[in-house]
């Protein structure tokens, strides 16, 4: 467990985080152009930049120079910065950029304050942070033992808590990743963990997947291949309202796998996704 540096108070900082992810969740739903266009490609031709996810991440960036100059700051997109303060903000300025291309309903803004170093797995922690969905106007808050919060447009927000459930009735949400031979690895797993559970939904936005496993219109969710800006926010949202998030050993989660549910859940999915990666083998999914 990291500790905060002295005199920075959390809650403050997801104010600060739930502002400038509001602020550009309005951008890239207002200045959306007619034809949007593929502004280029990153680990493979299905892995699109959006000219909007890179106006998004430009006007977070600048925002939080201007509310927080001495934090660091490293997104999804192009352009960061080193800080002194000890705080780095880690934002994914579209989470569910295909969804944003094809104007399907789930893709969000995600803003975090993390401590430590968001480039080293286990190297680092979330203590603030807000995900907002635009277009269904969900706003999901959290802050270092403050709880995890959920508001739909104006109404107030209501704190969140994860509930038990059976792993056969549990509904399970995972993601698949943009390199082929990831996908193939990620499909032999699911169809070990197809039949164990109630159904699967890949929504298409791990920020908000983890959102939904802590306002329960999702019980479980994992996925292999997730960045620190696609789960940082979302990570703490999920632990605040009483899941455990973690990789299959227990440790924080990580490009190898993010699991995310309450304790028994997890425990339970765990053990499937244990015996599936050994039958299927852990190579090919790196
Ligand atoms: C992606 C989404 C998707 C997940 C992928 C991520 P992006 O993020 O979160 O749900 O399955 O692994 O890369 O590219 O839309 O920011």
């Amino acid at each position: 467990m990291r500790t905060l540096p002295p005199g920075i108070d959390p809650a403050d900082l997801a104010r600060t985080a739930l502002t400038v992810a509001i602020e550009a969740s309005e951008l890239i739903m207002d200045e959306r152009p007619e034809s949007l266009g593929v502004a280029e490609t990153k680990s493979s031709a299905t892995d699109v930049v959006t000219v909007m996810d890179q106006r998004s991440q430009d006007h977070l960036l600048a925002r939080l120079g201007r509310l927080r100059p001495q934090d660091g700051f490293a997104g999804e997109e192009r352009g960061g910065r080193t800080g002194e303060s000890g705080i780095t903000w880690v934002v994914d300025p579209i989470d569910g950029t295909v969804n944003y291309l094809y104007e399907i309903p789930a893709y969000a803004v995600s803003v975090a304050a993390v401590v430590g170093d968001p480039t080293t797995d286990g190297g680092w922690q979330p203590v603030a942070g807000a995900v907002v969905n635009p277009v269904t106007g969900e706003r999901y808050t959290a802050w270092l033992d403050g709880g995890s919060w959920r508001a739909v447009g104006d109404e107030e927000p209501r704190r969140l808590r994860v509930a038990e459930t059976s792993l056969g009735q549990a509904l399970c949400g995972t993601g698949f990743g943009y390199d082929a031979d990831r996908r193939a690895w990620q499909a032999a797993v699911l169809t070990h963990v197809l039949p164990q559970v109630r159904d699967i939904r890949r929504l298409g936005s791990a920020a908000l997947d983890l959102c939904r496993v802590a306002d329960g219109s999702l019980d479980v969710y994992y996925e292999r291949g997730l960045n620190p800006w696609d789960m940082a926010a979302g990570w703490l949202v999920a632990t605040e309202a009483g899941a455990v998030v973690s990789d299959l050993r227990g440790r924080a989660p990580r490009a190898d796998l993010t699991l995310a549910g309450a304790p028994g859940l997890h425990s339970r999915l765990a053990a499937v996704l244990q015996v599936a990666i050994e039958q299927v083998g852990d190579q090919k999914g790196q």
